[in-house]
């Protein structure tokens, strides 16, 4: 009997992390495959169905400027208990830990439909860093009947957690698909990501530094601080920056005051997926507070400094090729001065693997959603 699985997404990272879910689960004839965009981000989210091929079956389009937590969470809420009503589905599959993946998992549970939670397990034992994301999975993990952990780490925080071992599967995380996916699509047609040629032109000879940040822990004392670092570390005439710009105007009022006038820093609009592969390959350091780029960068061989207190990733960690910078200005300037100066140093970080998944997790999910009864 075919199983209809409503997939519920939202934002930027889950829009990535969930492509490879959606493409595995329409090429797959045990499934009817229903997809929900909340559409909690826009122009991220359409830059993502675009280059997935994804035309999403129900869309909400619940972004508001600037939303409120609580605004967005009860919209969430009424929008996708609405669609599940309509839809009935037999499983609702999640991901990650937006208020879109929360919010699915609650109307679902109050539905009395199995969840599936698709990079279960994140943990920073820190419910404000980041926030409100360590609370949101939280409230996934506590709903959900099937964990797809990315690594045996995460499996592990279940565990402890008293979750049933046999609810919990190490998958692999999906983006570890996606990246290998939009690399090899880059790699057919390399006009997809031809978009920095001119910023490459403008910046030749000089060194990349890639940045994102975004985290709302981080606005006002952390971002303010991370902007300083920039301005500093923009001093050295040897470096570029190329900074794609998150739109929430928390971020945009801090970066754009702080650094709009440097001439080796490039503030960009969000780059579409292929074209933030292209900054992967470019850039010889990330500079990132993005849960998703601490777990590309390994991947390609680059050294990425987490600009947290804490990670929910320690894997990269661990291996060496991530390091938790912290949000000081000082610290952040002086960790990327020694991985500029410091060859040693760098090669230590610049080595590529892959803590995170080997590009086949979406297959394994869909293979467990198919044993399941
Ligand atoms: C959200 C997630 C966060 C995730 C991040 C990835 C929550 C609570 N937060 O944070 O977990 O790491 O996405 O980027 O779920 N905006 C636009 N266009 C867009 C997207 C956002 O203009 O395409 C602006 C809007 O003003 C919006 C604001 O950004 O109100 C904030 O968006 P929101 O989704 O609430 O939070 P993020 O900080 O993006
Ligand atoms: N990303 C992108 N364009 C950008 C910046 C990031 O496509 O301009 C991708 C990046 O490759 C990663 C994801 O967006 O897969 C990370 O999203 P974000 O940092 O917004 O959220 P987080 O991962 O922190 O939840």
């Amino acid at each position: 009997m075919t199983q209809t699985i409503l997939v519920v997404f939202g934002t930027r990272p889950e829009a990535i992390k969930m492509f490879p879910v959606v493409h595995a689960l329409a090429s797959d004839p045990r499934f009817r495959v229903v997809t929900c965009v909340s559409a909690q981000h826009r122009g991220m989210l359409d830059q993502v169905l675009a280059i997935a091929g994804i035309v999403p079956d129900h869309d909400l389009d619940l972004m508001k400027p600037d939303q409120t937590l609580d605004g967005l969470t009860a919209a969430l809420l009424t929008g996708l208990g609405g669609v599940m009503d309509a839809q009935k589905p037999d499983w609702v599959v999640v991901q990650g830990d937006t208020a879109t993946a929360m919010a699915g998992a609650l109307a679902a549970y109050y539905r009395k439909i199995p969840v599936a939670h698709v990079e279960a397990g994140l943990r920073s034992h820190n419910i404000y860093h980041p926030w409100p994301e360590e609370v949101n999975r939280k409230i996934i993990g506590t709903i959900a009947a099937l964990h797809f952990a990315p690594t045996e780490t995460s499996a592990a925080a279940l565990r402890a957690e008293n979750v049933a071992a046999d609810a919990i599967h190490v998958t692999g995380n999906t983006v570890i698909d996606a990246l290998q996916w939009v690399s090899a699509k880059i790699e057919a047609e390399p006009a997809l990501a031809n978009g920095l040629a001119d910023l490459e032109a403008r910046f030749a000879g000089k060194r990349i530094i890639g940045v994102t940040s975004h985290r709302r822990e981080n606005f006002g004392g952390g971002l303010e601080a991370i902007a300083e670092a920039i301005r500093q570390i923009a001093a050295r005439p040897d470096v570029a920056l190329i900074f794609p710009v998150h739109p929430n105007p928390n971020v945009r009022k801090v970066v754009e005051g702080a650094l709009g006038d440097l001439p080796n820093v490039a503030l960009i609009e969000p780059l579409d997926y292929p074209h933030f592969a292209r900054l992967l390959g470019l850039a010889e350091i990330m500079l990132t507070d993005s849960g998703g780029v601490q777990e590309e960068a390994p991947a390609l061989g680059k050294p990425v400094l987490v600009m947290r207190e804490t990670t929910e990733r320690p894997e990269g960690v661990e291996a060496g090729t991530a390091k938790l910078v912290g949000t000081e200005t000082t610290r952040i300037v002086s960790e990327i001065f020694t991985l500029l100066d410091d060859k040693a140093a760098y090669s230590a970080m610049a080595r590529a693997h892959n803590p995170f998944g080997d590009g086949h997790a979406a297959r394994r999910i869909v293979e467990l959603l198919g044993n399941v009864r």
